[in-house]
């Protein structure tokens, strides 16, 4: 009896042990997600959520709500706001973006916006509320994009910071961090270059590279600082800058995978959770979208401009080559299309204001899909296996779609080439040349071959940084290095001061030996001469 009992309490300690180091016990974390934007909300949401199915107390500041979460998701709502209120102005047709160059994106749109929605974020009531709370985390996780004053909440709660982008490379980041920055073949993450490994492609990465770390670090931070000290007074001085804060981040998830984005050297708490959002337990659709899917025997062409962009805004000349090139197809189409009328749709045009986008994708009689080339609905074409028209319009739609272009899974329209003649054109090389579908469905596989799937691998690195009290050793050593010892500048210039004397003295001595020879040298040859 005795003993059966003490093999049964050892028994029990054993699996307890067994299992411990597979947990990081429930852990208190805070999650920072306020920017408004849908497709942004898509891909962090699945995390947040997921952390909180794994047990921890999960605290979300966020500006959409979930509605029926688990009672250890707490959310913490950030009133809505107008993006484009926040910059002072009228929401533009966005088609007009397509015009923009990258430094006016950011001087225009992502400076002024961020400041903006960091002062909504922190003048929020229910967000004032959380942050007067003697609350402790363990683990602050904050949203990579434009967001750098929400990451002194880390300073505040003196808990490790993890970041996450919903892009992928970030050359700030990499800066900061010391990771190789791989300007030949690493593209600045909303740059669009046509040729990036070409000269002209290299020499516009390199400068507006150079010119978004310099306004970055040393007038946009400034003024993020400027909104810490209005909102954190308690925080003082002795907190580290925001530079330091991003430079020191324990962890960095970032929203790409070598299978589609180009390969790159990642220091090991650089991490690729590319398409962490989707999985394959797929919903079902409504029913008469699935009626409409099955019925559509030639297969479906699937238009979506996503959530930022409203198709309806195309100018009248555009939205006419689209409705002749789709009168002629055989297959049926389905068009995002935000209002209620169109004139002159043709009977195979099917339009909705809304549609699932990542379900619809999912349907086997889904084409090809045309769209603006954005990263999370890109994702979901990889994810599916489907091929691509993509018709970029700002940020790193050009890039994302170049790439898959280059793999042969889809084709890049411009905007400003848009007629009845490209569109048919590419529309309907893709739809009847298999080796679009064929491509598309290559990546999908490449895409889904991985160790881990990116949510277990974005569990895993958030738990490992909570379990090792955010593994102030996995960082770079060169955080701390001055520029020029981690660029080995002075070593190289040592190398070149050594060099250049060493030639310098052997070049002098040749000189005096050849002075020294041209005396004697007479003598010589009359000796000889004699001889
Ligand atoms: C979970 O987090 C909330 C803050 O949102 C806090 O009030 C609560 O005490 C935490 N629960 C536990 C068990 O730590
Ligand atoms: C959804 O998944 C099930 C099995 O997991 C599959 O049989 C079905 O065809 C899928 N539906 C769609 C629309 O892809």
């Amino acid at each position: 009896m005795y003993v059966q009992l003490l093999k049964m309490i050892g028994f029990t300690l054993l699996m307890l042990f067994s299992l411990t180091p597979n947990f990081a016990e429930s852990a208190n974390i805070l999650y920072i997600i306020p920017f408004p934007s849908m497709s942004h909300y898509i891909y962090l949401r699945s995390i947040g959520l997921e952390l909180a199915k794994r047990g921890h107390n999960v605290t979300v500041i966020t500006t959409h709500l979930e509605q029926n979460p688990l009672p250890n998701y707490h959310q913490v709502q950030v009133v809505k706001s107008n993006f484009w209120e926040l910059i002072g102005g009228e929401k533009p047709n966005v088609f007009d973006m397509a015009d923009i160059s990258a430094e006016e994106f950011h001087k225009k749109i992502h400076w002024p916006g961020s400041i903006g929605l960091i002062n909504v974020v922190l003048s929020s009531p229910e967000v004032k509320e959380f942050l007067k709370k003697d609350n402790t985390f363990d683990l602050v996780i904050c949203e990579q994009f434009f967001l750098e004053a929400l990451h002194a909440l880390s300073a505040k709660y003196n808990a490790p910071l993890a970041i996450i982008s919903t892009f992928g490379n970030c050359m700030k980041h990499n800066f900061a961090t010391g990771n190789p920055l791989q300007l030949a073949t690493v593209t600045a993450e909303y740059l669009d270059v046509h040729n990036p490994t070409s000269f002209w492609g290299r020499l516009r990465n390199f400068y507006f590279t150079v010119y978004d770390y310099f306004w970055w670090k040393y007038w946009y931070l400034g003024k993020q600082e400027e909104l810490v000290k209005k909102y954190f007074p308690e925080l003082g001085d002795n907190t580290p800058s925001l530079y330091e804060l991003q430079r020191d981040a324990a962890l960095m998830l970032i929203n790409s995978h070598f299978s589609y984005d180009t390969p790159s050297a990642l220091l090991p708490n650089i991490v690729e959770i590319g398409g962490v959002h989707l999985t394959s337990n797929n919903a079902s659709l409504p029913e008469d979208l699935q009626k409409l899917l099955d019925d559509s025997k030639d297969g479906v062409v699937f238009v979506s401009f996503g959530s930022n962009v409203r198709s309806s805004e195309l100018p009248k000349q555009k939205k006419d080559a689209f409705l002749n090139v789709f009168r002629g197809l055989k297959q049926t189409v389905l068009w995002k299309w935000e209002e209620d009328n169109l004139e002159g749709k043709p009977d195979n045009l099917v339009i909705r204001k809304w549609l699932p986008q990542k379900d619809i994708l999912a349907h086997p009689n889904i084409k090809v899909f045309i769209g603006h080339g954005g990263l999370i609905g890109l994702q979901e074409t990889i994810f599916n296996g489907v091929p691509v028209v993509g018709i970029p319009i700002y940020g790193d739609q050009y890039n994302n779609l170049l790439l898959i272009e280059e793999a042969g899974a889809g084709k890049l329209l411009k905007y400003h080439k848009i007629n009845e003649e490209t569109l048919y054109k590419t529309l309907n090389d893709i739809l009847n040349d298999d080796s679009y579908m064929k491509s598309a469905k290559d990546m999908q596989r490449r895409w889904k071959d991985r160790p881990m799937s990116p949510m277990d691998t974005a569990m895993f690195w958030l738990e490992y940084v909570i379990r090792n009290k955010g593994a102030e050793y996995m960082k770079n050593p060169a955080r701390n290095m001055s520029w020029f010892a981690y660029t080995m500048v002075d070593v190289y210039a040592f190398i070149l001061v050594i060099f250049i004397t060493v030639i310098g003295s052997f070049v002098k001595l040749l000189i005096t030996v050849k002075k020294y020879l041209s005396k004697p040298q007479k003598k010589v040859s009359t000796k000889k001469k004699r001889a």
